[in-house]
């Protein structure tokens, strides 16, 4: 590559289009440190702006998985399935729809990751639970939980992908994080190394969003579709709502708990709305409402170390905090449920890390007593703020800055805005 590297860079920089050997042989340069780390950056900055296509893209997602292990469940039947969602706000769903596509004869090997900035991480929900193991265990250890409980939801292993881990890290360095072909190779070879089959995504579109406008969600979502088809998973997504929380709740052990209503056929009708929707299957609705999954994340949680008994004790999961109410001050209809300003607030109470290293409060959040649209009378509660004795001047301003109480009720969002499916007859229906 040492030769070559020029001529690569200077085709992307030029607007030019790379083939897959060349695009293979710079993505093994970068893990064996031949490629300089400038180098490399210098790419993802012409990508940013020149682009990929989908087949170079393909071929970058193809080159990042094969730069680890790949995951294999050869000898369990499948099949083998998870969603990516692309990070929002209260979104407790993963913990929800593991177990429900388990109990639906899925096998879910669920690889998550853990939050950064606003948006929550599921391992930082899941270590709410006391004992729960979600960094160390072993790929013939999750082997065996896959085998006998249906599913698990760990870390990502260093083993995984290791091209996106170098990547993602320049490209937060550099600024290059924002460019659809990258964010598409960085999520799907992940989940390709996951050994799974099926994968469906949540593509957030709102002010808490990663993506905040319909028209970007959009093209990142098709981009994931065609990537993941092209590359051999049978691939769809949904774009769904994130200019409001989902749910009620938006802290770590508090979510736990919301999940745990879920599990049990109750809790807010967003979030199971939203599980149902990305489970893609017509007895999902029904299934949830038994309670059968529950018992499914019981053993789960078991399984993975956690103490499945905490689920019922909110004192275990949350610990000491107090709770301070956030009353209206005039009587209208709830106008906005700003899912920044909450996310804000539970940051500044300390439910989410700014670095990587942070230390996070699992008992601190916001749990939301009125949502988009609720009529709402001067003195009722909008939210309970969950805390710790820290930052809660700033937290109240963010919810009451986030919590707008207006004269007329807003026009209706639904929370599925899209379904964005593979056509007919493409290479991932052909499994
Ligand atoms: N999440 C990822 O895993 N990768 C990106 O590039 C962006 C979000």
């Amino acid at each position: 590559m040492t030769s070559s590297i020029h001529a690569f860079l200077e085709r992307k920089r030029d607007g030019g289009r790379h083939d897959d050997a060349e695009i293979e042989a710079f993505v093994r340069g970068v893990v064996a440190g031949r490629v300089t780390r400038p180098q490399a950056a210098a790419w993802l900055a012409f990508v940013l702006v020149r682009g990929l296509d989908d087949v170079e893209t393909t071929a970058l997602t193809r080159a990042m998985t094969a730069s680890g292990l790949r995951l294999s469940w050869e000898g369990l039947s499948g099949p083998f399935v998870d969603k990516h969602s692309t990070g929002g706000v209260g979104d407790k769903v993963s913990l929800v729809l593991a177990p429900l596509w388990a109990e639906l004869g899925r096998r879910v090997p669920m690889v998550s990751g853990r939050g950064l900035g606003h948006t929550g991480g599921t391992l930082d929900k899941l270590e709410a639970i006391p004992g729960f193991r979600c960094t160390d265990l072993e790929p013939a250890h999750l082997r065996r939980i896959l085998g006998e409980t249906g599913c698990f939801i760990h870390g990502q292993t260093a083993r995984l992908a290791p091209a996106d881990r170098i990547l993602y890290a320049l490209r937060n360095e550099t600024c290059t994080v924002p460019s659809i072909p990258l964010v598409t190779a960085s999520i799907l070879s992940k989940k390709l190394a996951e050994g799974i089959s099926d994968l469906v995504l949540d593509v957030k579109v709102g002010s808490g969003a990663f993506m905040p406008d319909l028209a970007s969600a959009r093209a990142l979502a098709v981009s994931l579709v065609r990537v993941g088809r092209e590359a051999g998973l049978r691939t769809r997504a949904i774009l769904t709502d994130m200019d409001q929380p989902l749910g009620r709740a938006v802290g770590n052990g508090l979510e736990v708990l919301e999940a745990v209503e879920a599990l049990r056929g109750g809790g807010p009708p967003d979030l199971s709305a939203c599980t149902i929707a990305l489970a893609g299957d017509e007895r999902a609705a029904s299934l949830l409402r038994s309670g059968l999954v529950l018992e499914r994340f019981r053993r789960m949680v078991a399984a993975q170390g956690g103490d499945p008994e905490a689920l019922d004790d909110p004192r275990r999961l949350l610990g000491a905090v107090d709770v301070v109410e956030v009353r209206a001050e005039r009587s209208g209809v709830l106008e906005r449920c700003d899912a920044l300003g909450i996310a804000q607030a539970a940051f500044a109470l300390g439910a989410g890390r700014s670095r990587a290293a942070d230390r996070i409060h699992r008992g601190v959040g916001v749990v939301l007593d009125r949502k988009r649209g609720d009529p709402v009378a001067a003195g009722d509660v909008l939210a309970r703020i969950h805390h710790a004795g820290r930052a809660l001047d700033e937290a109240i301003a963010h919810v009451r800055a986030a919590c707008v109480v207006g004269d007329a009720p807003p026009p209706p969002r639904p929370l599925v805005l899209e379904v964005v499916e593979p056509p007919p007859g493409s290479a991932s229906d052909a499994h």
